[in-house]
């Protein structure tokens, strides 16, 4: 048989501001409930001036070098959307800010928000190879809307690091994956803009048929039936998406949906999303982390997961939970993460929101705001500065 593969370890990051929905409400002149209830969003991270997707993926991935080391590490994969340069990946700079092995493979991938899923399957195969190396993946984005656009409320940004390899800690993945791509325009981000374009409605249609797709796929070459999996962990843009996608491949797959049940199992997937926003590449496994932190004892049970990225590409495959994965979490860190941003006010957000970085190639330093460990500390000569304090 086979060695078990998969998620020997996760942890996550996210940014130094939070902007409350009610904050935002006030000001769009929106009804709260809109966000609260209708979206399913009560607040969203907003990045320092000196934060960014590398500042972020390093302090997810921190944890994780310090609790197992770097000597096995042999590849790092970085899904992103949010990408810094057009030819160094940015998961190079983590490298270096973590003080990884030279002998370490680095590359980025990007598919919208499925690439922190293509990044977990990448790994898998290489950890499948050879045993006997660990990848270390890391999801990490920011979520920009236009101000004043439908989309601006379902802003966020974090990183989710995980450790993949044999013999895991916390998740065996499975090999069976069901898959979906579809040429689609629902929302995209040209390389000109700094903000992503959407077609909202569509956008929703787009990611129900993508999952519907991942499930004709997945059952047509054999994989669990519906009713077999204890949980379900979705791409979350915003927390009500997860309860529309349910619901959909319920449907889809013919089976009756027990309302009651399904709010609250999802509920447990929801509550890192619902604070910090649309996280892109890394929502799928931020609805992971806030599963393993607040439901009991899931030893055992299998879970599914549902990846999709616009444009449009999409996955469903399953894993189940490791004996004694319990011992392995880090839920008081997640909470910490989470309590530790400070509130910002609108006008702070907005001009957050607004700054934009010169092109001149000269030397710029960033404002110190971030209280984390790791800050964006400015450019020069066109080159990126991190500080590691
Ligand atoms: P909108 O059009 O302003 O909102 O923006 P709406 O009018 O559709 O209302 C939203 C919900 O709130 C509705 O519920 C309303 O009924 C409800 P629904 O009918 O959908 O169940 N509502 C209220 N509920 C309670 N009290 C009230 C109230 N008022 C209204 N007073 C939209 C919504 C999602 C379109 C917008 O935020 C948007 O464009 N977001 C970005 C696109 C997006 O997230 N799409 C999701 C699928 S695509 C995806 O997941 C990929 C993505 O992550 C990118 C990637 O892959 O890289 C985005």
């Amino acid at each position: 048989m086979n060695t078990p593969v998969g998620i020997h370890d996760l942890s996550f990051a996210t940014t130094e501001f939070v902007l409350p929905h009610t904050e935002l409400a006030a000001h769009t002149g929106a009804d709260v409930d809109k966000y609260h209830i209708g979206i399913g969003q009560r607040s969203m991270s907003i990045p320092a001036a000196d934060e960014d997707i590398v500042t972020m993926a390093a302090a997810a991935a921190a944890p994780i070098v310090e609790r197992w080391g770097t000597d096995r590490i042999r590849t790092v994969v970085l899904g992103t959307e949010t990408s810094i340069d057009q030819s160094k990946a940015a998961g190079v700079y983590v490298h270096s800010l973590l003080n990884l092995q030279p002998s370490t493979r680095v590359v980025e991938l990007k598919q919208a928000c499925y690439s922190g899923t293509a990044a977990l399957q990448f790994a898998m195969g290489l950890a499948h190879r050879d045993p006997s190396q660990q990848v270390l993946v890391i999801a990490s984005d920011i979520s920009r809307y236009e101000l004043d656009s439908p989309g601006e409320a379902t802003q966020g940004a974090a990183a989710v690091a995980m450790l993949v390899g044999a013999n895991p800690t916390l998740i065996r993945v499975e090999p069976l994956s069901g898959l979906h791509t579809s040429d689609v325009m629902e929302f995209w981000r040209p390389n000109y803009r700094s903000t992503a374009l959407v077609a909202g409605q569509e956008s929703f249609s787009a990611y129900l048929q993508a999952l519907e797709g991942t499930w004709k796929d997945y059952t047509e070459q054999g994989g669990r039936a519906l009713h077999e999996f204890g949980a379900f962990c979705y791409h979350q843009p915003f927390t009500k998406m997860a309860f529309k996608a349910h619901r959909h491949l319920f449907s889809t797959a013919g089976h009756d949906l027990d309302e009651g049940r399904m709010s609250a199992m999802l509920r447990l997937t929801t509550a890192y999303n619902e604070v910090v926003g649309n996280s892109y590449t890394a929502s799928v496994y931020l609805a992971l982390a806030s599963l393993l932190d607040h439901a009991g004892d899931l030893t055992d049970r299998p879970i599914a997961f549902a990846g999709y990225g616009s444009g449009c590409v999409a996955e469903f495959f399953g894993g189940t939970v490791v004996p004694g994965y319990l011992d392995h979490l880090r839920t008081e860190n997640h909470r910490y993460v989470i309590e530790r941003r400070r509130p910002i006010d609108y006008d702070t957000y907005r001009a957050l929101h607004s700054r934009s970085l010169p092109e001149d190639g000269g030397h710029h330093l960033t404002p110190r705001q971030t209280t984390g460990e790791f800050r964006f500390a400015g450019l020069s000569g066109h080159k990126r500065l991190y500080e590691h304090s």
